[in-house]
């Protein structure tokens, strides 16, 4: 959305040359104006894969630049399409703690702080009825009846196993693609030479010189191979 009313800014605003600087700085000040939606925020993975049994954070941070006021939030978790509500509570103003913050589930506990406009919760001593998609959502009664939501997904294994499998992909992708990349580099350099010796051979048609490389490397790749043999 934000880079779309920049976009739409450029497209249509002011003169070319003669006004940039001011133009800029309208661009510049829409931009902070159009982030001030409230935004909430599970991180920049919001995944997470824990063993069976730990306990773990579920990250959730909301961002507003009008400020807030009353600001409703709650932690829902999706269960086969039904939202069930884990924890929710109401931030009177920027930098007061949440009213008493309700949990409506067992093993969960609230750990957020206002410092940091931090609104994560705990999920402790996971079972595996705990994976699936949990939404932190939020509302700001200054943007009447708007409700944004981050979604973050938990998936509970029975070991992390699997990021060593991940982690053998990576290495063994880049080996591989390191390898792609020698090879095509080294089909690329030998299709240049190839077709180097090409023009070279019709611009000295009349001369043998082209030949007189190939005999040498087979020269060479001969005599390197003899004294093995023996
Ligand atoms: C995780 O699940 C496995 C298989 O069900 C079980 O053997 C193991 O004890 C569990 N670990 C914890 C910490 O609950
Ligand atoms: C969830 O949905 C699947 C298929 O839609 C069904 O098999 C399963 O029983 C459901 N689980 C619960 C807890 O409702
Ligand atoms: C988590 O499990 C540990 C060990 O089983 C237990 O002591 C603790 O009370 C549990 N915590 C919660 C919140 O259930
Ligand atoms: C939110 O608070 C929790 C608990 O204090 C902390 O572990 C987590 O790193 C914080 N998250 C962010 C994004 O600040
Ligand atoms: C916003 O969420 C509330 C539930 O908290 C719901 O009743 C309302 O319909 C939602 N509004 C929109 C516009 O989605």
């Amino acid at each position: 959305m934000e880079t779309q009313s920049r976009g739409h800014l450029r497209g249509g605003g002011c003169a070319p040359s003669e006004r940039t600087a001011s133009c800029l700085l309208l661009i510049l000040i829409t931009g902070v104006c159009c982030v001030n939606a409230l935004e909430m925020n599970t991180g920049k993975i919001p995944f997470l894969e824990a063993v069976n049994g730990s306990t773990v954070l579920l990250p959730c941070t909301y961002a507003s630049c009008i400020g807030i006021t009353n600001l409703y939030f709650k932690w829902e978790y999706n269960d086969n399409g039904t939202m069930q509500k884990l924890v929710d509570s109401v931030i009177p103003t920027d930098n007061m703690e949440p009213n008493k913050v309700i949990i409506y589930r067992e093993r969960v506990e609230y750990v957020g702080t206002i410092k940091g406009n931090n609104i994560s919760i705990l999920l402790w001593n996971i079972t595996f009825e705990d994976a699936g998609v949990y939404s932190c959502f939020g509302k700001n009664p200054k943007e009447k009846g708007k409700n944004h939501t981050a979604f973050f997904t938990l998936s509970v294994v029975e070991e992390l196993r699997v990021i060593d499998n991940t982690l053998t992909i990576i290495i063994a992708s880049c080996v591989g693609g390191s390898i792609a990349f020698l090879m095509a580099f080294m089909l690329i350099k030998n299709f240049t030479l190839f077709v180097l010796a090409k023009i070279e051979e019709k611009n000295k048609e009349c001369l043998v010189t082209s030949s007189g490389i190939d005999n040498t490397e087979n020269g060479l790749s001969g005599s390197k191979s003899t004294p093995k043999k023996a």
